[in-house]
C-alpha cells in the first residue's frame, strides 16, 4: 500500500467542479489581485474565527512580517519566539530588524513553555509569538500571566491552526494580532501562496491593510511605507470554496488522530501527541516521538518509506541551532526539550481523507518495525 504524507489530489477531486467554477469566475472578471473573491473570503474567515478584521495576504510569512510591522517593532527590539517552530515565525522579528529571542517548548504540548518565558524577558522585549504548533493552541493565559503589566504584545502564529480552539474560543482573535498561512498543505490550503492577518484592533487592522498595499488605502495616495503583500483573486476564490468544508475536514483530522491513538496508545516505544485539556487540537501534523532517539527514529522513517508510508520531520533543527541565527550565540543544550523533539519526532501521514485501513496499515508497520 502507498500512503503519501499528504494527498492534495484526493481533496481536489472531491471539490473539483466548485473550485474550477470559482477560478473561472475570477478569470471571467479578470479580478486577479484582491477584489470580490478575496473580500468575501476575508469576511467569512473572520466570522469563522470570531475576529473583527481579516486581511488576505500573499503568504503566512508575509503575515508574520505584517503582524510585527503593524506593532511597530523595530531595530533594538526583541521578540520572543519558540525554538520549536518553522523558521518563518522568526522572520517577523528579523524583517523588522528586531532580534528573535528563543524559548524552549513544553514537553507535553510542544508549544512555547510559559514557565521558561520569564527568563527570556528583558526591557527590550516588545512581543511574544505564541505559535499554535501542529494545530494545538499554545497556553495563552499562562503566557499572558507572565507578560501582564510589562507592555508586551502577544502575536498568534496560527499557520497550522485554522479553527483550533483555546478554552472553547477559536484562535486568531485571542491576541493583539494573528497570522495564518494558506500554503497548499495547510489545513486550509490555497492553490498557490497565501496567508491572512487577523485582529480585533481597528488601528492595527488599518495598518495591515495599508502596509500590504504599498502604504495606501486609496490608489497612489501613499500614507506610509508599505509593501506588496496582497492576496491573488484566484487564491481568494479557492479559499472561499474550501472554507465551507473546513469544519468537516477538521473533524476528519481529529478522527484520524483518535484512530492512531486507539492503535498505538499502549505501544511503549513511542510517545503520542497529547491534546491539552484547554485545547481543541486540529492536527495539522501528527508528531510521534521515538523514545530511543534519532538513530532509531531515522531507521523507522526509512522502514516506513520502504513499506510505502511517507513521513516527515517537523522540525529537524530547532531555530536556535539554525545557521542563519549563529550570530545570536545559542548552542546545543540551550533548549533541551526542543532539541529532543528534533531528534525523536516523526510526523505520520495526516489528512482528513485517510481511511481506517490506511491508518491501520501505518500502525501495523510501526509495530512490525519494533518487533
Ligand atoms: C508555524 C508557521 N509559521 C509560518 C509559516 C509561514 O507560512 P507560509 O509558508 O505561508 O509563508 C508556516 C508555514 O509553513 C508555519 O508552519
Amino acid at each position: 500500500m502507498q500512503i503519501p504524507f499528504l494527498d492534495l489530489k484526493v481533496q481536489y477531486q472531491s471539490i473539483k467542479n466548485e473550485v474550477n467554477a470559482a477560478i473561472q469566475n475570477v478569470l471571467d472578471n479578470t479580478s486577479f489581485i484582491l477584489g470580490k473573491a478575496v473580500n468575501d473570503f476575508e469576511n467569512e474567515f473572520a466570522k469563522a474565527h470570531n475576529v473583527k478584521y481579516c486581511y488576505g495576504v500573499s503568504s503566512g510569512t508575509d503575515g508574520n512580517h505584517l503582524a510585527s510591522w503593524a506593532l511597530d517593532i523595530k531595530v533594538g527590539d526583541e521578540i520572543i519566539v519558540p525554538a520549536n517552530t518553522f523558521i518563518a515565525t522568526a522572520w517577523g522579528a528579523t524583517l523588522c530588524s528586531a532580534k528573535p529571542v528563543f524559548v524552549d517548548c513544553d514537553p507535553l504540548s510542544y508549544n512555547l513553555d510559559p514557565n521558561k518565558l520569564n527568563d527570556a524577558i528583558t526591557p527590550k522585549t516588545k512581543a511574544v509569538v505564541a505559535v499554535h504548533l501542529y494545530g494545538q493552541p499554545a497556553d495563552l493565559d499562562a503566557i499572558r500571566f507572565i507578560t501582564k503589566n510589562k507592555n508586551i504584545f502577544l502575536i498568534e502564529d496560527c499557520a497550522q491552526a485554522h479553527l483550533a480552539e483555546y478554552k472553547n474560543k477559536r484562535v486568531g482573535g485571542l491576541s493583539d494580532i494573528a497570522c495564518f498561512s494558506f500554503y497548499p498543505g495547510k489545513n486550509l490550503g490555497a492553490y498557490g501562496e497565501g496567508g491572512a492577518v487577523t485582529t480585533n484592533n481597528a488601528e492595527l487592522a488599518n495598518k495591515v491593510k495599508m502596509f500590504r498595499d504599498h502604504g495606501a488605502l486609496q490608489k497612489y495616495h501613499h500614507e506610509s511605507l508599505g509593501h506588496n503583500y496582497r492576496m491573488d483573486g484566484i487564491q481568494g476564490a479557492v479559499l472561499g470554496v474550501k472554507l465551507k468544508y473546513l469544519d468537516k475536514w477538521t473533524e476528519g483530522r481529529r478522527k484520524v488522530a483518535i484512530k492512531y491513538r486507539e492503535l498505538l496508545e499502549n505501544f511503549e516505544q513511542i510517545i503520542l501527541p497529547k491534546e491539552m485539556e484547554y485545547a481543541k487540537h486540529v492536527y495539522h501534523l501528527y508528531v510521534i516521538q521515538v523514545k530511543d532517539g534519532s538513530e532509531k527514529r531515522d531507521m523507522l522513517m526509512k522502514f516506513l518509506n520502504e513499506n510505502g508510508v511517507s513521513t516527515g520531520l517537523h522540525y529537524p533543527i530547532p531555530l536556535h541551532l539554525q545557521k542563519c541565527f549563529s550570530e545570536l550565540g545559542y548552542k546545543n543544550g540551550d533548549f533541551p526539550v526542543s532539541e529532543k523533539l528534533a531528534e525523536k519526532g516523526l510526523s505520520l501521514p495526516m489528512y482528513p481523507e485517510l481511511n481506517d485501513s490506511q491508518i491501520e496499515y501505518v500502525a501495523e508497520k510501526i509495530k512490525l518495525f519494533f518487533k
